[in-house]
């Protein structure tokens, strides 16, 4: 597959996602191009704002397998992962695949779960990879997580912790219908409600190879130079210098943004990364990895607040400014 082809059908793919899920195209980009570089995505956000309805039309649109997982307070690790069962007469053990074994898992309402579930997750997360009583089994290309949950104010719910947040590419909000006619549209979408899911008519655009052929194309075809790596690595080292900051981004972090930033340029039609697709990304990628120290966080101070200041006081280095 050509650039330009890739480039092409991933419109499409925005255009299609965008017919189910109305009025906010940059927030299915972004899930796009975390999904392009096989990112975990977590949707921060109130309920009812379409965060289910988005991954499993992204699901849907790119052609690959999906499971959704409803994260309560007894979900067991067993649950997502499976279980060996003796079978007597075969005189095995027989693995019974759990939701994980699927190309997107939907983690509904994650921080639902106590602590030990949500982190059976994070080796799939981390390592594509799962292991049940012993014994590790690879998972299938490409495997991503999309998690929900809702701010942690909401009661009865167990926030993810530092470790989990990092293994998350980005968090996206979704936020409110931004215009009027937005919120009119997606009531004439529902008219009818008696098929209760917008998604069962979504045809698939892309199979799952032709998704893998784009995720490579984006390590190997687009270009980011090292004036930018520089720029990326200062922005993280000034976001962790912040006063305010008890723990600043990881490298991971530094990591994630530059590979989703490589996954805009495609999505922009460019064989190159610019600055302004590190922008773009810098708090979606940054701002889940950063602590405020707790008397600033008890004067309101977030992380967002603190990478789009970062970000105010970085500076493009020479050479890097576009070609
Ligand atoms: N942006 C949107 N576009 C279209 N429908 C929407 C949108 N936001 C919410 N809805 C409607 O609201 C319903 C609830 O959304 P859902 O994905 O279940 O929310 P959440 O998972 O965020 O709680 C959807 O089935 C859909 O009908
Ligand atoms: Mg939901």
């Amino acid at each position: 597959m050509e650039l330009k082809e890739a480039f092409e059908t991933l419109g499409e793919i925005v255009d299609r996602i965008s017919s189910v899920y109305i009025g906010n195209e940059a927030v299915i980009r972004k899930t796009l191009a975390a999904a392009l570089v096989n990112g975990n995505v977590l949707f921060e956000d109130y309920p009812g704002l379409g965060k289910t309805l988005l991954a499993k039309a992204l699901g849907r649109v790119l052609g690959l397998k999906y499971t959704r997982v409803q994260f309560t307070p007894d979900l067991l690790p067993a649950d997502i992962l499976g279980t060996k069962v003796w079978r007597q007469n075969l005189g095995t053990f027989e693995l019974i695949k759990g939701p994980v074994f699927t190309n997107v898992l939907l983690a509904d309402e994650i921080n639902r779960a106590p602590p030990k579930t949500q982190s059976a997750l994070l080796e799939a997360m981390q390592e594509r990879q799962v292991t049940i009583e012993g014994e590790t089994f690879p998972l299938e290309r490409p495997f991503f997580v999309i998690a929900t949950q809702n701010p942690i104010e909401l009661e009865g719910t167990y926030p993810l912790p530092e470790a989990q947040l990092d293994r998350f590419l980005v968090r996206l909000r979704l936020g409110y219908p931004k215009t009027l006619r937005d919120e009119v549209e997606i009531l004439e979408a529902r008219l009818s409600w008696r098929k209760d899911d917008p998604t069962a008519d979504l045809k698939p655009l892309i199979d799952r190879e032709t998704f893998v052929e784009m995720q490579e194309l984006v390590e190997r075809r687009i270009f980011i130079e090292r004036a930018l790596l520089e720029y990326i690595a200062e922005l993280i080292r000034n976001a962790r210098s912040d006063e305010r900051v008890e723990a600043g981004p990881s490298p991971r972090g530094g990591i994630a943004l530059m590979k989703v930033a490589k996954a805009n340029a495609l999505l922009e039609g460019r064989d190159f990364v610019l600055p302004d697709d590190v922008k773009a990304y810098a708090i979606d990628a940054l701002a889940h990895r950063v602590v405020v120290r707790p008397e600033y966080a008890f004067e309101g101070v977030t992380g967002e607040e603190i990478i789009r200041e970062t970000l105010r006081r970085t500076s493009v280095p020479k050479g890097a400014e576009g070609r």
